[in-house]
């Protein structure tokens, strides 16, 4: 009998109502392909939600989202609702409560693609960031004191722990292994005297359990000039919540655009389902005319279908999205004036026409 995934579908808001659908479709026809069926059910949580119903989600979301074996998911957001909700109300609570404490965010020139960096090449661009997604800056520990007063004040205080530093780090080696054998450790330490510098401490003590992959530390300063200057140093960027945030959108932005980047937000055990996400938001500038870039949200099909043992499907995948950029068959943000179901269906085409390969 053939493998069953049961998949939970997030549109959300803005453009995931585009995108999530072109993702779906491809889903579907690899799943043919490969010989394992994927049952899905749709969920409508997100902004639009929250604006009909007061909350981002049911109360029971959490716990029906744990029947399934992961979670497709577009992004939240709509401008007419108050922003500080969506992080705190559905993605921050789903990849805590799912224990999803890696954020696994590659970034990868595919051919065709000229990437802002007019002299690199594919070679040069193939790295991972490893963004730890459970604590961190992003614990939302604070408070806002006499805000409209003379002497007002506001704290948010950052959370590091031993168990959740070291989890993320062997994580980020063990990835290391499977790819090029490197570890960049992107901190701050030298100004964050306290947080980051035992970030680094317990880094450099698992980093000694893997004497085969090169280990080196990088302060996000000079890392963000490097993604531009030569980011062909890296092959795996493990670092912290907000620093992961914002170097994964340099990372979609020398891919070529926000729209390519794909994303896992997983639980390496399994014991909760993980979920799986484009690097950018709800684009609600572009939303509803059938232009928006699929490919990021595509290619967090395939990183799913990796977690999920599925790794030739996945390959399948990432080769076909390639084939489409690789003949010119491009979205707006990247020059061209294919649309989101173009590409889909571009796409699903070199899925089919490639014969399968079984080991
Ligand atoms: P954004 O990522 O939605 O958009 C930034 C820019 O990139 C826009 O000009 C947009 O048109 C473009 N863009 C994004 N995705 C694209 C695609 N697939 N194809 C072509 N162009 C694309 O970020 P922004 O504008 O800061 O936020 C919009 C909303 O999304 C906000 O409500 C924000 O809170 C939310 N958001 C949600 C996230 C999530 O659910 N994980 C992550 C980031 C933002
Ligand atoms: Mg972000």
């Amino acid at each position: 009998m053939s493998k069953t995934y049961k998949i939970a579908v997030v549109n959300g808001d803005g453009i995931g109502a585009e995108i999530v659908p072109a993702g779906v479709s491809v889903l579907d026809a690899i799943a043919k392909k490969h010989g394992f069926n994927i049952e899905k059910q749709s969920f409508p949580f997100g902004a639009g939600y929250y604006r009909d119903h007061g909350k981002f989600m049911s109360d029971d979301a959490i716990e029906t989202l744990k029947k399934f074996d992961a979670i497709y998911f577009g992004a939240v957001g709509l401008p007419e609702i108050d922003d500080t909700l969506p992080a705190r109300d559905y993605t921050f609570k789903v990849r805590t409560e799912l224990k999803q404490y890696v954020n696994y965010r590659p970034v990868k020139l595919f051919s065709g693609l000229k990437s802002p960096l007019r002299t690199k090449t594919e070679k040069d661009i193939d790295f991972v960031v490893v963004r730890e997604n459970n604590e961190g800056e992003f614990v939302q520990s604070g408070k806002t004191f006499y805000a409209d007063d003379a002497h007002g004040f506001a704290t948010d205080t950052s959370v590091f722990t031993r168990f959740g530093i070291e989890r993320i780090a062997h994580y980020s080696f063990q990835l290391a292994r499977k790819r090029r054998k490197k570890v960049t450790n992107v901190t701050k330490s030298n100004t964050l005297i306290n947080s980051l510098a035992y970030w680094d401490r317990v880094i450099a003590e698992v980093a000694e359990q893997y004497p085969d992959v090169e280990f080196s530390k990088m302060y996000i300063d000079n890392a963000s000039a490097s993604f531009v200057l030569r980011p062909e140093v890296f092959d795996v960027i493990l670092t912290t919540n907000l620093f992961g945030d914002i170097l994964s959108d340099l990372g979609g932005a020398i891919m070529g655009s926000l729209g390519l980047g794909g994303s896992g937000n997983i639980n390496p055990e399994k014991d909760f389902p993980s979920m799986f996400e484009p690097i950018h938001g709800s684009a609600p500038d572009i939303a509803g005319k059938n232009i928006a870039n699929p490919i990021g949200q595509i290619w967090s099909a395939a990183i799913m279908l990796d977690h999920l043992g599925e790794t030739e499907a996945a390959n399948d995948i990432v080769a076909g999205i390639e084939a489409t950029t690789a003949e010119g068959n491009l979205t707006v943000d990247l020059g061209g004036n294919a649309s989101t179901s173009d590409i889909a269906n571009r796409i699903i085409k070199h899925i089919e026409a490639k014969k399968l390969v079984t080991a």
